[in-house]
C-alpha cells in the first residue's frame, strides 16, 4: 500500500505575501538572506507584519552552504528570543540554516514552534516543502544532508517578486539544480505515479521557461512558472528520494567549493547515461523526451537517451554554464586528488540509495571523472 499526502501549504501567486496577515500578535523569529537588507520587498514584508502587532527579531548572517557555526550561532539568538513562529526568507541557504536551527532547537528545549513559514528567493532548491536540510562541515569540508520532518516547513510562500532580483548565475543554477531534482525524482526508487507526476511537469516547465528567465530576469509570469516548478520538484524528490548526481553533487560542493546547481549541471548528463541501463530508468527517459520533442521522436531508445544528455547540456550552454570542473577553475590535479574521497562520501550520502542503479566504485569514480 502506498500512502501519500503533502504537509506544506503553499500559497502562490503575485498577491500570495497576504498570507502573512495571518499572523496576529505573535513573536517572529525572521532568518534573512543578507541580500534582502535594506529592499523594499522587505519592507513590505516587515511592515505587514508589525501592522499585525508582531514581535520581531531579525537574523541575516547567512552565506551560502551554512556552516554548522552557523547553525549554533543562530539557535542561540533564537533560543534567547523564544518565538512562537518561524519565518525563513531566502535561497536554499536561509532556508537550510533555518531548518538545522529547528531541527536542534527541538532536540534541547521543551517548547515547540507553532509554525515555521518559508519564503524562498531562488527557484531552485524546493527546500520550502522538504523534510532535508544541508549543513556543511567547514572543517572536514563535507556537505551533510539532514533528513527529519521536524524540519518540514508549516506554510510555503511563492511569490515570484522575491525571485526577481536573483542574478543571471544564480537563476540559471538554482535553476539547474530544479531540473535535476525533477529527473533524479522521476526515477528514483521511491517514486510513484503521483511522484512522476509532479517531476514531469517540472521538467517541462524547466525546458520552457528557464532559458527565458535567465534571459530576462523581470518576465513575472516566467518567474512564478520556475518557482511552482522548483516547488513541484520538490515535493516530488521529497517523496521519491533522489540519485547520485546529488550524491556526487554534495562532495563536489564540500570538497571543491562548486555551487551547487552547477555541480549538478556537471553530472547530470552522465547520470541519466548510467540510469538509462535500468529498464523503468530508461522508460521514463524516453517518455518525458517524447513529451519534450515530439518532432525529434524518431530513432532507437538508445537515440533518445543520447538526446536527453544532450538536451541538458544544451540547456546549460544557453545558460552559460561551465561544463567542466576545468572550465569553473579548478585544476585537474586537485579534483583528481579526491577521488578516493569522493567515491567513499558519496556511497555513504543519504541520495544514494534512491538512485535507480547501484554503480560500482568504478562506475561512480568515471562519473566524477568525467567533469574533470
Ligand atoms: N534542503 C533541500 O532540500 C536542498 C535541496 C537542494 C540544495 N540544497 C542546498 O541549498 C543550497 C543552495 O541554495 P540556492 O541554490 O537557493 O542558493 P543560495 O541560497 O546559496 O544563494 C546563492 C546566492 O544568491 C543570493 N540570493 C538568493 N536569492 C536571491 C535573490 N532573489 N536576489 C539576489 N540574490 C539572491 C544569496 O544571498 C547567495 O549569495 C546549497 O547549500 C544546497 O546544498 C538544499
Ligand atoms: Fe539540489
Amino acid at each position: 500500500m502506498n500512502v501519500w499526502s503533502l504537509s506544506t501549504k503553499v500559497f502562490t501567486g503575485i498577491d500570495s505575501l497576504e498570507r502573512l496577515k495571518s499572523l496576529k500578535k505573535k513573536s517572529i523569529f525572521i532568518v534573512c538572506d543578507p541580500f534582502l537588507i535594506g529592499s523594499l520587498i522587505f519592507k513590505e514584508i516587515i511592515t505587514l507584519l508589525i501592522e499585525k502587532d508582531n514581535q520581531l527579531q531579525v537574523y541575516s548572517k547567512v552565506t551560502p552552504d551554512p556552516p554548522i557555526t552557523e547553525v549554533v550561532q543562530c539557535m542561540d539568538e533564537m533560543q534567547g528570543f523564544r518565538p512562537e513562529v518561524v519565518l525563513a526568507i531566502g535561497g536554499g541557504s536561509a532556508i537550510d540554516l533555518t531548518k538545522g536551527v529547528i531541527f536542534f532547537s527541538e532536540k534541547i528545549s521543551s517548547v515547540p514552534i507553532e509554525k515555521f513559514v518559508v519564503i524562498p528567493t531562488t527557484s531552485g532548491t524546493g527546500s520550502e516543502v522538504t523534510s532535508v536540510s544541508v549543513i556543511t562541515d567547514n572543517k572536514n569540508d563535507i556537505k551533510y544532508p539532514l533528513v527529519d520532518n521536524s524540519m518540514l516547513p508549516d506554510e510555503a510562500i511563492l511569490n515570484p517578486k522575491l525571485v526577481l532580483s536573483s542574478p543571471p548565475k544564480v537563476t540559471a543554477y538554482s535553476g539547474m539544480d530544479v531540473l535535476t531534482h525533477a529527473l533524479e525524482a522521476l526515477v528514483a526508487k521511491n517514486a510513484d505515479t503521483y511522484t512522476d507526476a509532479l517531476a514531469e511537469k517540472a521538467i517541462e516547465i524547466i525546458f520552457e521557461e528557464l532559458v527565458r528567465c535567465y534571459e530576462n530576469g523581470d518576465d513575472l509570469e516566467s518567474r512564478l512558472l520556475m518557482h511552482e516548478a522548483s516547488c513541484l520538484a520538490g515535493m516530488s524528490f521529497n517523496l521519491a528520494g533522489l540519485g547520485i548526481s546529488h550524491a556526487l553533487a554534495h562532495q563536489v560542493g564540500g570538497k571543491l567549493h562548486v555551487p551547487h546547481g552547477l555541480a549538478n549541471t556537471m553530472l547530470l548528463p552522465h547520470v541519466v547515461k548510467l540510469n538509462a541501463r535500468n529498464e523503468n530508468a530508461k522508460k521514463k527517459y524516453v517518455r518525458i523526451m517524447k513529451r519534450l520533442k515530439p518532432d525529434k521522436n524518431i530513432g532507437s531508445e538508445d537515440m533518445l537517451i543520447e538526446n536527453l544528455s544532450h538536451s541538458i547540456k544544451s540547456l546549460a550552454i544557453q545558460l552559460d554554464c561551465p561544463l567542466s570542473l576545468t572550465d569553473f577553475g579548478i585544476e585537474k590535479s586537485l579534483s583528481r586528488k579526491y577521488l578516493d574521497e569522493v567515491i567513499r562520501n558519496a556511497k555513504k550520502d543519504f541520495t544514494f540509495k534512491t538512485n535507480p542503479v547501484e554503480p560500482s566504485d568504478q562506475e561512480l569514480g568515471g562519473i566524477y571523472t568525467s567533469i574533470h
